[in-house]
Order: structure tokens, then C-alpha cells, then sequence
């Protein structure tokens, strides 16, 4: 299995890790203020679905945010294979919880 290449900015953190189709699976994140950061995408191309690419960067990313005390607003959006209840699903396997809006998580820092 590829690794997943980690980089971290001030205020943005991107995961990418390589498939077989020439796009790489990508996670990205983005500060919002002090230690809230914003969710801004999760995205496998369409031929790497379903081979566990969306799992690994997510193990990676939540590593990352307890390392870093970051707390991480989700605002699901699904825009494939998934939907929204089964992404619900998904997040809350790395610790996202519900909040009062609809299909917005929240992670905090463990
Ligand atoms: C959502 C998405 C990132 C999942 O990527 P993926 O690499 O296919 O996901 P994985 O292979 O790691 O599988 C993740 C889980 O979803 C399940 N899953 C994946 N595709 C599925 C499908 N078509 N039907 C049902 N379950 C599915 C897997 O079984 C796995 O479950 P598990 O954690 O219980 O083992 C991908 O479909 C995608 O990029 N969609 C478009 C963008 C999008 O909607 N992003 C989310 C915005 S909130």
C-alpha cells in the first residue's frame, strides 16, 4: 500500500496518497480560528472508490488532529457512491459526532 503525504500548514493541512487512475485520493482541512478547523474535502476519484483509500486518509487525519489539539467541524455533503446517513456512518467510526444541525459533526481533540 502507498503511503499517505502529509503536509502541514499554518492553516491548511493536505493528505494525499497515490491510486492506480492518475488522480491521488485527497483529504483537506482549513483553519477557521485558534484550533477550529473547517472540513473542506474528502474526495477518492470514482475508479479508486471501494479499495479502502478514503479509510486510510481518514486514520491518518484524525492522528493528526489529536496530535495537533485541533477540533474539526464536518459539514457532510456526499457527492458519490455514499450519502449523506451512510457518510454520517462513516465519521463517526474517527470520533465525529452529531450536532444539533443537520449533517454537521464536530470531532474534538482526544
Ligand atoms: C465517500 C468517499 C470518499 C469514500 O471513499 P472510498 O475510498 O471509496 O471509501 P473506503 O473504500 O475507504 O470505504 C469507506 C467505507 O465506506 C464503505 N463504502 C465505500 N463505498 C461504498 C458503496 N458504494 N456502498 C456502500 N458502502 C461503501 C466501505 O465499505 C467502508 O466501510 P467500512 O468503514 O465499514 O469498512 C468516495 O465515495 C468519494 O470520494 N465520494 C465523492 C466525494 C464525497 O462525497 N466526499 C464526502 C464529502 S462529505
Amino acid at each position: 500500500m502507498r503511503e499517505v503525504n502529509t503536509f502541514v500548514g499554518e492553516n491548511c493541512i493536505v493528505l494525499n496518497v497515490k491510486t492506480n487512475c492518475i488522480y491521488p485520493a485527497c483529504a483537506i482541512i482549513s483553519k477557521i480560528r485558534d484550533n477550529e478547523w473547517y472540513f473542506d474535502r474528502l474526495m477518492v476519484p470514482k475508479e479508486a472508490r471501494h479499495q479502502g483509500f478514503a479509510s486510510r486518509l481518514m486514520e491518518k487525519l484524525v492522528s493528526l488532529l489529536d496530535e495537533k489539539d485541533i477540533e474539526l467541524i464536518n459539514e457532510v455533503h456526499g457527492r458519490g457512491d455514499l450519502n449523506n446517513d451512510q457518510l454520517v456512518v462513516f465519521y463517526k467510526k474517527y470520533g465525529f459526532q452529531e450536532t444539533e444541525r443537520p449533517y454537521r459533526l464536530l470531532r474534538l481533540p482526544h
